[in-house]
Parts: C-alpha cells; sequence; structure tokens
C-alpha cells in the first residue's frame, strides 16, 4: 500500500530515489512518480511500475540532492498520470507525496474552489498542499507553519513530504495513521515508508509519532513539533535491519526465500523465550500484564487475513492450554459493530506490519472501552506495536512477500508460547505435559527444515494441478485454520478461487461443488479427530474429487485413498499448524509460479493494507 522515499542530503537524491521505491515496491501500487528540486521543482510520473518510471525520466533533468518519490495506491481518482504523486500547488512552488486518505478533502476542496483554486486531479491529495500554499498566502507563515495549520483541518490518514521551491534546503514530513521513518544520516536525511529504503545508507532511525511534523533541514538537527505546536526531542534508535535481509538470497522470489527461512524464523520466535531444561516459558514484552490476562474474563483477538487466521489457531490454543474465553475477530467488523468490551478484557492484535488501518482502529476502539491490549507484531516500532499497551514480537524478519508466510507460522509459536504461559501461570497443565510440549516446540525448526526437502514432490503436485479453476481446502481442529490459510494462499498469488473450511462441513453445502475436476486439500494429519477426517476424506473420494492429502509420515490408511500424498513429521496436535501450513504454502508458491502469476506483488494486493 503506497511507498514515500525522501532524501536531503549533498549527493545526487534521484538515484536514492529510485532505488528506494523498487524496495518498497512490494507493498503494492499503481503508480509512481519523483520530484527533484534544482533551479527548479521539477515532477516526473506515470501509471504503472516503478520501471514505467525509470523509462519515463530518461532524458529528463535529474539533478537536485533534494526529493521525493512515491508509489501510488490509489484511493481518490483512477490510476493514471494526472492522479499520480507528487502533485503541485497551484502555484508550483510547492510538491507533495501522501500515503493515507484525507476523508474530509470534498468539504476542503469546495472551499478552496470558492477561493479561486483549480485542482487538476481527482484525488484528496492535490486538496491539501492547496490549502497549504492558501493558508502561506493568506497568513504569511513558513512552510513548516502552514503545514502545521493545514493538518489541523484535515480529518482522515498521511505520511506526507512537502517540498518547497523558494526553501531547497528544507523538506516537511508529518504523519498520522499512515507509517513513516526518518533516516539520520551524516549530513544527509531520508524518509520512507518503512526502512528498507533506508538500511543501506545508516541504521540510525527515527520513527515519527502520529499527529507530528519533521522539519528536515540540511546541515541543521532534526526539529519535531506536534501539530499543536509542542516540540519534541527526536529519539533516535537503533535499525536492528541489515540489507541482506531484504535482499533475495539467491532465491527466485522474496516469497520462497521467506518460505525456506522458517525453520530459522520459527527459532527466533521462541529464542530467550522458552528455556527447555528449566521448563519455563518468559515473555518479557508482556511480563508486567501477565496477571491481567491471567485474571481476563475473556480475551478478545483482533486481525486481519492471514494474522487473522493465526489468531484462529491462537484462540484453539489459549482455550486448550488455559481454558481462558477466547473470541476471534476480524478487525474491520470489530471496528464498527459496536462490540461489548469491559475494561477486564484483554484484546491481542495480530499483525506482521504493524501498519494494517483496520487493526490500529480496532487497538483504538478497545483503549477508549478500557481494555487492556497487547501485540503480537513483526514489525519493531511500528504504529500498532506503539499504539498496544505491550506486547511481544515476532522476530520473524522483514516479510518482503505480500503472501505472508514466516510471518504466520511466527505468530503461531508466540500465540503458542502465550498459550503455555498462561497454563504455566494458572497451572492448567501438569508438569510433565508441558515439558513434553516444550520439546515438541523446541524441536518444530528441525521437522520444517525435514518438510523442505519434500519441494520436488510439492512441485510435481502443483503441475498437475496448475490449471484448475476451483478447490477446496477441508481441516479439522487445529487444522481447520490451516485450511483457511492454504487456502488464502492459492486464491492470493495464483488467483485461482479457493475456500478453506471445516472438513465436516463440507456436509452442509460445499460438497455439492465436488466433482472430479476439483481438487480437495485435505490436513488429515493422525492427530485430533483423525478419523471423521478418514470418513470426510472416503465422502469425497466417493463423489470422484481429486484428493491431496498433508499426512503424517507413515500414515497407509490415508495413503490408499489420497490421489497425492505429502508426508510431514509427527508432532503434539496444537503443534501440528507450525509443520502443515508450510507445504500448502510451497503448493501455492509453485502454482503460481507456473502461472506466471507475479508471486512476490500479486495483483491488486498491497503487504500493508494502510488504508480502510
Ligand atoms: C496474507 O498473505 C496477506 N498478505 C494479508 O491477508 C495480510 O495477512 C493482512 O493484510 C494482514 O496484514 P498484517 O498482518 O500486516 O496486519
Ligand atoms: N489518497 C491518496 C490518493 O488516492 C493516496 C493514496 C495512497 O496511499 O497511495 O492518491
Amino acid at each position: 500500500m503506497c511507498g514515500i522515499v525522501a532524501y536531503i542530503g549533498p549527493r545526487d537524491a534521484y538515484p536514492i530515489l529510485i532505488s528506494g521505491l523498487r524496495r518498497l515496491e512490494y507493498r503494492g501500487y499503481d503508480s509512481a512518480g519523483v520530484c527533484l528540486l534544482s533551479e527548479d521543482l521539477n515532477i516526473y510520473k506515470c501509471k504503472g511500475k516503478v520501471s514505467d518510471l525509470e523509462e519515463y525520466v530518461v532524458g529528463k533533468n535529474l539533478s537536485g540532492n533534494v526529493g521525493m518519490a512515491h508509489t501510488r495506491w490509489a484511493t481518490h481518482g483512477e490510476p493514471n498520470y494526472i492522479n499520480a504523486h507528487p502533485h503541485f500547488s497551484q502555484n508550483k512552488t510547492l510538491a507533495i507525496i501522501h500515503n493515507g486518505i484525507i476523508e474530509n478533502y470534498a468539504v476542503l476542496r469546495s472551499e478552496l474552489i470558492n477561493r479561486g483554486y483549480k485542482f487538476a486531479s481527482e484525488t484528496d491529495t492535490e486538496v491539501l498542499v492547496h490549502l497549504i500554499e492558501d493558508i502561506i498566502s493568506n497568513e504569511n507563515v513558513a512552510v513548516e507553519e502552514a503545514v502545521r495549520i493545514a493538518l489541523n483541518q484535515v480529518i482522515g490518514a498521511y505520511a506526507i513530504v512537502i517540498i518547497a521551491r523558494e526553501f531547497p534546503d528544507k523538506i516537511i514530513a508529518a504523519r498520522k495513521g499512515s507509517p513513516m521513518v526518518i533516516g539520520v544520516g551524516e549530513g544527509e536525511f531520508f524518509v520512507a515508508s518503512d526502512a528498507t529504503p533506508i538500511v543501506e545508507y545508516t541504521n540510525n532511525v527515527v520513527y515519527l509519532n502520529d499527529e507530528e511534523i519533521a522539519i528536515i533541514e540540511r546541515d541543521h538537527d532534526l526539529r519535531i513539533k506536534t501539530i499543536r505546536n509542542q516540540s519534541q526531542t527526536p529519539y533516535i534508535q537503533k535499525l536492528e535491519l541489515s540489507l541482506s535481509e531484504i535482499e533475495k538470497g539467491g532465491f527466485d522470489h522474496f516469497m520462497l526465500k521467506e518460505i525456506y527461512e522458517q525453520p530459522r524464523s520459527i527459532y527466533d520466535s521462541m529464542r530467550g523465550r522458552i528455556h527447555v531444561a528449566e521448563g519455563i516459558v518468559s515473555l518479557g514484552g508482556i511480563k508486567d500484564y501477565e496477571q491481567k490476562i491471567i485474571n481476563a474474563k475473556r480475551i478478545i483477538i483482533t486481525a486481519c487475513g492471514t494474522s487473522w487466521h493465526a489468531g484462529l489457531v491462537g484462540e484453539y490454543l489459549i482455550e486448550d492450554l488455559a481454558r481462558i474465553p477466547v473470541e476471534v475477530e476480524y478487525s474491520s467488523e470489530f471496528r464498527y459493530r459496536n462490540p461489548v468490551l469491559y475494561e477486564d478484557d484483554v484484546v491481542l492484535a495480530i499483525s506482521q506490519s504493524g501498519e494494517t488501518a483496520d487493526t490500529l482502529a480496532a487497538i483504538d476502539l478497545a483503549k477508549s472501552k478500557g481494555a487492556t491490549v497487547l501485540g503480537i507484531c513483526n514489525v519493531v516500532g511500528s504504529s500498532i506495536a506503539r499504539a498496544t499497551h505491550a506486547g511481544v514480537y515476532t522476530h520473524a524478519g522483514p516479510e518482503i512477500g505480500v503472501a505472508s508466510t514466516k510471518a504466520f507460522t511466527a505468530q503461531v509459536a508466540v500465540l503458542t508460547l502465550i498459550g503455555l504461559l498462561l497454563a504455566q501461570k494458572k497451572g492448567t497443565l501438569p508438569k510433565s505435559e508441558f515439558v513434553k510440549l516444550l520439546f515438541e516446540l523446541d524441536a518444530i525448526p528441525a521437522k520444517v527444515e525435514r518438510i523442505l526437502k519434500l519441494n520436488d514432490k510439492i512441485k510435481a503436485i502443483a503441475h498437475i494441478y496448475k490449471d484448475v479453476k476451483n478447490s477446496l481446502y477441508l481441516g479439522r481442529g487445529y487444522n481447520f485454520p490451516v485450511a483457511l490459510e492454504g487456502a488464502l494462499k492459492l486464491k492470493e498469488i495464483s488467483y485461482i478461487h479457493a475456500e478453506g473450511y471445516p472438513a465436516a462441513e463440507m456436509k452442509h453445502g460445499p460438497i455439492a461443488l465436488i466433482d472430479e475436476l476439483m481438487p480437495v486439500v485435505f490436513i488429515a494429519t493422525r492427530r485430533g479427530i483423525y478419523d471423521k477426517v478418514i470418513t470426510n476424506i472416503e465422502e469425497v473420494k466417493a463423489r470422484k474429487g481429486k484428493i491431496i492429502a498433508i499426512i503424517t509420515e507413515g500414515d497407509e490408511s490415508v495413503k490408499r485413498l489420497a490421489d497425492h500424498y505429502i508426508e510431514i513429521p509427527d508432532s503434539e496436535e496444537m503443534l501440528i499448524p507450525l509443520l502443515a501450513t508450510v507445504p500448502l504454502q510451497m503448493l501455492s508458491y509453485h502454482i503460481a509460479v507456473m502461472r506466471n502469476c507475479n508471486v512476490d506483488q500479486p495483483r491488486n494486493l498491497a503487504k500493508s493494507v494502510t488504508v480502510e
């Protein structure tokens, strides 16, 4: 969802900006543009990809060591040249780029039209830069003061950068509800939607907070003030990110790299948190809230997409282990349905990016009702990480592929740790059971390593089913959320319609879909209500459905029933999602590649949905 990059310093800005946009491509976008300030403000933009922009600027004046660039994910006005960012003010002395939505843009726009302003685009963004121009001319104030006054009139979300032609030694950045990171280099500054365009230049970063404005001047210290004019001291942090982590590392796609990183990322999500020999789990991030969670009458998990699937696994885990009632909510529903919330509720917000607008709004709602809100995020310093009272980072490392893989298994690992911690504190699990689970959990990374070695077999199955139009994913118990996640992986990167269902639910409708053209993926591991799943497989077989089964190593009975099977190592029932999800990720990946889909940046999708 939209990418912002800006630079001011001694170097040529254009190469830094364009490589920064390429690092942000994974976020999803429909057009791109760049603004450079040399003698004048030069804006070049186009619909399409960053590569189209690079072609478009050939031969143009790309000089200037102040500049900004943008990849747009359209919300107001279709993707085209005119609506692409950056946008000029009417007098062309200002330029702006923006991520987010200005909800009251229509009112502001009509007021500005009444004051004689004309608009070239249909965007909400152009309204803001005209408003800033209007304030500068009417109130004769500095550009940063005009930005501050303007933002007090804005309702909505923004991450903006403004460059003024008359002030070539300054850029203004501000944010509310959309992500922004400032890189502080040696005599140079960077602004970006996340750290990936910054990490190769500096690891000193400042995470701007909501309603803060950064006045960034060449050869000056960074100044920050709130839109209410209170000065803030910039808090410079060290970035825990390396360049190699955001490169493909020899893999064809980021998604494949991240699938293969899972032994490491699952290990990292547990590192320093499980002490097998001592038989204890510790989660420092929520230590101060342990009592609050233990005494909670209810835990509400709120998330979107894959993170919501992880939340479903979390529901089964926490109820199983700690006997605390859990409800799982889609953030987009939760934020608007006027839910009943009590002060002794604990809300768990799960988000890989930590920037999902709906989940951020759900957090705000829960906090407004007095609930305790904890986060499970993968991006340090992200908006959700900072909006929650406390939380647990998944430490999966940057996830660039739009389709979430290692973040999901890391989220499930962290939810398992939370369930175990609560069981440990509440004494709801015999010590022997507890220690056995710790040993099994500790063995998961090596078991995932073994599953990754099945790549060729999974690729062969993918080749058979790459041209199907529909598919069903069925699982029961802990494997029901795995079925949902497997279906989401397939549909979001291969564009094949896929549905996940509790296996027994098939009889209540979906079985009507079964015929010889319908591949049905069963997660049929030999744990839980395994016999019932066998029955469900037979029901599909009786109707000529094609069966792809994820089974426990050595399970001969399902082998006889399935058209294809993928054997995974056994483990405790509640840990199977950490294993069974991996072959489904690989199956989807290979089908999407064989269909020549854009695996890392699937059509219409964004890595982080920072708008509603
Ligand atoms: C999953 O593969 C998708 N990328 C999407 O469903 C994603 O999980 C969802 O948008 C939530 O994102 P978050 O975890 O960053 O909040
Ligand atoms: N609302 C702005 C537009 O539609 C910005 C969208 C974005 O975040 O890319 O142009």
